[in-house]
C-alpha cells in the first residue's frame, strides 16, 4: 500500500506538498529520518531504544533534567532499560538527549509524543502534558520542513481530532499535505520478560491515507507487525478497549476471591483448574487491587468522554468500586489475622508491607494499591513500614497519601521478628520469602506467594 501510494504520488497527479510526503517516505525507508521522542519515561525511553537499535537517529527530550542528566551519565532510571543499553545507545552516536525541545523538534522529521496522561484531582483526564507537547511542536516546527507527528500517550477518542490537530494546524498548515499526523497507542508492559517494545505489534490510526502510510512505514521497520485502522478514533478506542478489558477482568477475579474466601474455597486453585479449559477461558489473577499509570486510569477516560452524552459504562463503574473493595478486604484480612493470632487490633500493631510497586519487578508505584493499603492501615493506627527492593524511597506519590519521603526498610531476620504482621502486596522476584516465612509471626498473603505452604501463621487475603 505504501509503495502504491508512493507510485501514485510519483506520477503526474500530485499536488503541492507531495515532495514532503515522498521525501519523508524515502527517509523512513532508508532510515535517515531523524526522530524526536518527547517524554523519556516508562514508554518513551524503551521506544527511543527500539528506534535507535533499528538504525534511526533519535533525539530524546524531557523537561525533567534529572532524567536527562542520568541518561547523559549512562544511567537508566527504569527497570526495563539497563545501564549498558543506555551506554550502547549513546556510544552508537545515534542517540542524543536533552531538555531543549526547540532544537530537537526543529531538527527532526518525525516527532513521537510519549508524555503522561494522568487524571486530575477530580478524576478527569489531565491533558496538560499533551497540550504542552502539541504547543511546543507547533512553535518549534515552523519553517523546519515536513514532519510526521505521532501521539502514543493513552487518551480518549476524539483527542487527535478535537485537541491535537487544531493546535498544529495553526502553524503547520494542512494535515495530510504540509504535515502528517497519526495516533499509535503505546502497548508497553514494563517487567514483561516475553514482550518488549520491538516485539509488540502496533496499531495505527491516522488523519489521512498519507499519514497512515508514513506511520506504518516507520513502525514496520521496528516492530513485527503494524495494524492499520480506519481512523484516529478507532486507534484511540483500541487502547481503551485493551485496558478496560484487563481492568474489568482483574476486578472480576478479585470479586471472586472475596466471594470464594467466604465459601472457604481457594480462588487460586479454582483459577488453576479453570485454566485447563482449552477454549473460552483466560486466567486473570487476584491481588490487593489494580494499579499503574494505565489500567485503573484509562477506563476513567472513557467514562469521562461518554458522560456528556448521557451514557455510562456499568462494567467500568463496578470495576472501580471493586478495586476499592478489594483494598478494604486486604486491610480487613490483616485485622482478622491480628485478632485471630494475638487477640489485638490494628491500632499500635507493627505491620511490614512487602512490595509497594503496582506490580512485580517494576519500580513504578503510580496508583499502586499497596500505597492505598499502607495509608488505610496507617489511618487505622497501625505502625506501617515497607520493604521493596525496587523502590528505595517513595517520592512524588499523591499528596493525600502522606507517604513521600518514606524509605524501604532493610529486610532482616531481626526486623521481621519485630513486626506483628507482614503483608505481601507485590510479589517481586528475588525477595527472600523463605526468610519472611521463617521469621514472621503473621503473614497476610494477597498474591499466593506461599502456594502449597500450609503454615499456621499464614492468612490468605
Ligand atoms: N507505563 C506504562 O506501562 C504505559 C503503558 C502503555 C501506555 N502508557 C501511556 O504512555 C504515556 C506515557 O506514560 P509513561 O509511563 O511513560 O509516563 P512517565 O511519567 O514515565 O513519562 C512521561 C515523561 O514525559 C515527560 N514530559 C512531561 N511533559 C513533557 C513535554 N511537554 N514534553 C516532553 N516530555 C514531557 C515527563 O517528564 C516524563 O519523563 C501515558 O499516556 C501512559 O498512559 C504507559
Amino acid at each position: 500500500m505504501g509503495a502504491n501510494l508512493l507510485a501514485e504520488r510519483a506520477g503526474c497527479g500530485g499536488f503541492i506538498g507531495d515532495s514532503g510526503y515522498l521525501s519523508l517516505f524515502e527517509m523512513l525507508k532508508n532510515k535517515t529520518a531523524r526522530i524526536c521522542v518527547m517524554g523519556l519515561g516508562y514508554v518513551g525511553l524503551p521506544l527511543a531504544k527500539a528506534l535507535c537499535e533499528s538504525g534511526y537517529h533519535v533525539f530524546g527530550v524531557d523537561p525533567d533534567s534529572s532524567k536527562v542528566n542520568s541518561l547523559v551519565c549512562k544511567k537508566s532510571y527504569i527497570s526495563s532499560v539497563k545501564n549498558c543499553e543506555v551506554e550502547c545507545m549513546l556510544d552508537s552516536s545515534r542517540f542524543f538527549v536533552s531538555c531543549d525541545f526547540e532544537q530537537a523538534i526543529f531538527s527532526s522529521d518525525v516527532v513521537i509524543i510519549c508524555v503522561p496522561t494522568p487524571l486530575t484531582q477530580n478524576r478527569d483526564p489531565d491533558m496538560r502534558y499533551v497540550l504542552a507537547a502539541m504547543n511546543e511542536i507547533a512553535n518549534a516546527a515552523y519553517g523546519s520542513g515536513t514532519k510526521l507527528v505521532i501521539l502514543e500517550s493513552t487518551t480518549y477518542p476524539g483527542t487527535m481530532r478535537q485537541i491535537a490537530e487544531p493546535i498544529l494546524r495553526k502553524s503547520m498548515g494542512e494535515v495530510g499535505k504540509d504535515y502528517f499526523m497519526a495516533y499509535c497507542p503505546e502497548r508497553e508492559d514494563p517487567g514483561n520478560k516475553e514482550f518488549h517494545t520491538n516485539s509488540i505489534p502496533k496499531v495505527v490510526g491516522a488523519a489521512d491515507r498519507e499519514s497512515l502510510e508514513l506511520a506504518a512505514s516507520l513502525y514496520g521497520s521496528v516492530v513485527p507487525s503494524v495494524i492499520k485502522v480506519s481512523s484516529w478514533e478507532t486507534a484511540e478506542s483500541v487502547k481503551l478497549m485493551e485496558n478496560i478489558f484487563r481492568f474489568v477482568n482483574i476486578s472480576l477475579v478479585n470479586e471472586m476471591k472475596m466471594i470464594f474466601q467466604k465459601l472457604g474455597v481457594d480462588v487460586w486453585e479454582v483459577i488453576e483448574a479453570a485454566s485447563t479449559k482449552p477454549f473460552g477461558y483466560m486466567p486473570f489473577y487476584p491481588g490487593s487491587g489494580i494499579g499503574g499509570h494505565c489500567i485503573p486510569v484509562d477506563p476513567v477516560f472513557l467514562n469521562w468522554k461518554i458522560k456528556s452524552s448521557g451514557m455510562r459504562s456499568l462494567f467500568i463503574d463496578a470495576a472501580i468500586q471493586l478495586n476499592e473493595d478489594v483494598e478494604n478486604f486486604v486491610v480487613g484480612r490483616v485485622a482478622y489475622g491480628l485478632d485471630w493470632m494475638f487477640g489485638k487490633g490494628l491500632r499500635g500493631s507493627r505491620i511490614l508491607v512487602v512490595g509497594v510497586a503496582y506490580k512485580a519487578n517494576v519500580n513504578d508505584f503510580r496508583e499502586s494499591p499497596a500505597l492505598n493499603i499502607f495509608k488505610k492501615l496507617n489511618d487505622r493506627g497501625a505502625i506501617v513500614n515497607y520493604y521493596d527492593p525496587f523502590i528505595e524511597r517513595i517520592d512524588d506519590a499523591e499528596e493525600s497519601l502522606s507517604l513521600n519521603g518514606v524509605r524501604s526498610v532493610e529486610l532482616s531476620e531481626n526486623y521481621l521478628r519485630s513486626q506483628d504482621a507482614v503483608l505481601i502486596c507485590t510479589p517481586h522476584d528475588g525477595v527472600d520469602y523463605r526468610m519472611i516465612l521463617n521469621n514472621s509471626k503473621l503473614i497476610v498473603d494477597s498474591k499466593n506467594v506461599y502456594k502449597n505452604v500450609s503454615a499456621k501463621n499464614i492468612v490468605r487475603a
